[in-house]
């Protein structure tokens, strides 16, 4: 159908290829909100507008004639208020649909992700949350790759348990289905890829694909923290990253979906795929 949609996040992971799969969905007229812009600009469908958590006099320019919203969660300690703000102030809203994280329903509704969700659930909007597993891409641009690259070594919070990593494209390509479809429901989806690697894979995998060997290093819970709280985060991003990577090593990530092939009509891209056609990221 046609609907407005505005990606928010859209120069992260999943945003970049969000926008290649509207276009790719006849030219969907979608806009993309971005933090830093001089002016607003249109090239054929897609449309740049300043969007900014942080700066609310950006809000209702970025969804004025927005049908639906891509939504990222504020970079907040608290994200809930921020979301509960927005979503108030956009009645034409049809469709949210919000980026969470696997396991989020394990939280209390008061902890700050899950407040997050309960912000677009009780928003009064058609919505669709999205909880992948952890991202194909965190090796190639996201936090692991410059180790990789530089030391040719994969840190992880466990060598040998098993997490069915997802591609971006794939979580991408069901957020643009969850974002047109017409007779979509509310509801959330648990996003996985097609099979569960252990890091010792992924690390033999990205080996071939770089031609070296690259090792595992395990790395405490306590040093991951201490690591989040070095690099400027606060003790409420510590112990969002610390709840994640203790699902990894206590083995709560092996599950395997088959919402991507479900909705898709296509198989998860697999990790090997993924690591052939992105080995130059591996390399110095
Ligand atoms: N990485 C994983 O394995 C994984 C797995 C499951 C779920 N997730 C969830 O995915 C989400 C992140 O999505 P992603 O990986 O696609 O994004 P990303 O690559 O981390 O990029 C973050 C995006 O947010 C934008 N942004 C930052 N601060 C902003 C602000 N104040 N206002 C508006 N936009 C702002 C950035 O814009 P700039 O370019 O201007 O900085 C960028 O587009 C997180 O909620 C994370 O928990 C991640």
């Amino acid at each position: 159908m046609q609907r407005k949609i505005l990606v928010t996040g859209s120069t992260g992971k999943v945003g970049t290829y969000l926008s290649q799969a509207l276009q790719k969905s006849g030219g969907q007229p979608h806009v993309l909100g971005v933090r830093s812009l001089n002016c607003e600009t249109q090239e054929g469908s897609v449309e740049r507008r300043r969007f900014d958590w942080d700066d609310r006099t950006t809000w209702s320019s970025a969804l004025d004639g927005i049908q639906a919203v891509y939504l990222i969660k504020p970079p907040h300690d608290e994200p809930a208020p921020a979301i509960r703000e927005l979503l108030a102030s956009a009645s034409r809203l049809e469709r949210v649909v919000m980026m969470s994280e696997i396991h989020c329903q394990a939280q209390n509704d008061t902890e700050p992700q899950r407040a997050a969700e309960v912000a677009v659930e009780r928003s009064g909007h058609s919505f669709c949350i999205l909880r992948p597993n952890w991202f194909f891409q965190n090796y190639t641009t996201g936090s692991y790759a410059p180790k990789i690259r530089q030391q040719s070594i994969l840190e992880t919070a466990s060598a040998s348990q098993p997490v069915s990593y997802i591609d971006v494209r794939d979580v991408a390509a069901v957020a643009a289905f969850e974002l047109l479809n017409d007779d979509a429901r509310s509801h959330h989806l648990l996003l996985t890829g097609g099979e569960a690697l252990t890091s010792r894979d992924l690390a033999n995998i990205i080996g071939a694909a770089a031609g070296r060997p690259i090792s595992v290093s395990e790395v405490p819970l306590d040093d991951i923290r201490t690591r989040v709280l070095a690099r400027g985060g606060s003790e409420a991003m510590a112990d969002f990253i610390v709840g994640l990577s203790r699902n990894i090593a206590e083995g709560r990530n092996a599950i395997v979906t088959d919402t991507v092939e479900r909705l898709t009509g296509r198989k998860p891209i697999s990790f090997s795929t993924f690591a052939s056609q992105n080995a130059q990221f591996f390399n110095d």
